[in-house]
């Protein structure tokens, strides 16, 4: 791995080292819960992938990884990340989630790059990747692993925060937000007010909607489509192998 490449991953670790026991609360609290409703677009997407197994990438604390294991529990669940403790903190909530009586797919938790899957080719019926890929380097290569890893006919989700669509007010009400408001309360909570700065600028640089989908084509996906939740805060994108 080249040398800038290793030193992102090493400041991405650290950046979510950092928050990890904040995570979960100031993703609910700072988006008013609405992380939780653009979850479950994400999880209930997955419904039109084949059969198969399902590889949840930068899963984190696994809030989606848990929710695909509670909606299909008939599939094998895959939840990776590079973060360790995010991953532990994950590990916990699913003991929790599985040891309720409702099904619950077997979930396999693992410290794992998206630059670098450890699968073989042509192993996965769909990818979810719900507000990770901005945090990655080289994301044309990254994409074209994810595409790798996919069956024929495999399903590619990503769900990504965006610039806001419509009226310039809500432009700016958003940005004031996102650039000040955000990070200001964030890092109230958690002491840890530049990992917020760093989060509000990786999403202000993030490639706008049809330039990501592009990227996406560029990867080898086809039939590669978008959606706006949350007037243009955040962005699903699908795919197909
Ligand atoms: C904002 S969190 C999203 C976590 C989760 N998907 C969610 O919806 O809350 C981004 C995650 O991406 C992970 N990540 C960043 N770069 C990665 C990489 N190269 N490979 C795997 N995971 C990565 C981070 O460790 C972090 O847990």
């Amino acid at each position: 791995m080249p040398e800038s490449r290793a030193r992102q991953k090493d400041s991405v670790r650290r950046l979510f080292a950092s928050i990890t026991p904040f995570y979960d609360f100031l993703n609910h609290t700072l988006s008013l819960g609405l992380d939780l409703y653009w979850r479950r677009q994400l999880v209930e997407a997955v419904a039109a992938s084949p059969p198969g197994a399902l590889l949840d990438l930068a899963a984190g604390t696994c809030d989606v990884s848990i929710a695909l294991a509670r909606r299909y529990p008939e599939r094998r669940i895959l939840a990776m990340d590079i973060s360790l403790p995010m991953l532990r903190r994950g590990r916990e909530k699913a003991a929790f989630h599985a040891g309720k009586a409702s099904p619950f797919a077997p979930l396999a938790i693992i410290d794992a790059d998206a630059g670098a899957l450890p699968l073989p080719s042509g192993s996965v019926a769909a990818l979810t990747l719900a507000f990770g890929l901005r945090n990655m380097p080289a994301r044309g290569e990254t994409l074209s692993e994810m595409h790798r890893a996919l069956m024929p006919g495999g399903r590619l989700y990503v769900l990504e925060f965006g610039a806001a669509a419509g009226s310039a007010a809500w432009k700016r009400l958003y940005n004031l937000y996102l650039c000040s408001v955000m990070p200001r309360l964030a890092g109230l909570v958690s002491g840890q007010r530049e990992a917020y700065v760093y989060l509000a600028r990786s999403i202000r640089s993030f490639p706008r909607a049809e330039d990501l989908g592009e990227e996406i084509r560029r990867a080898g996906f086809s039939r590669v489509s978008w959606k706006a939740f949350t007037k243009g805060v955040v962005w699903l994108h699908s795919a197909e192998k």
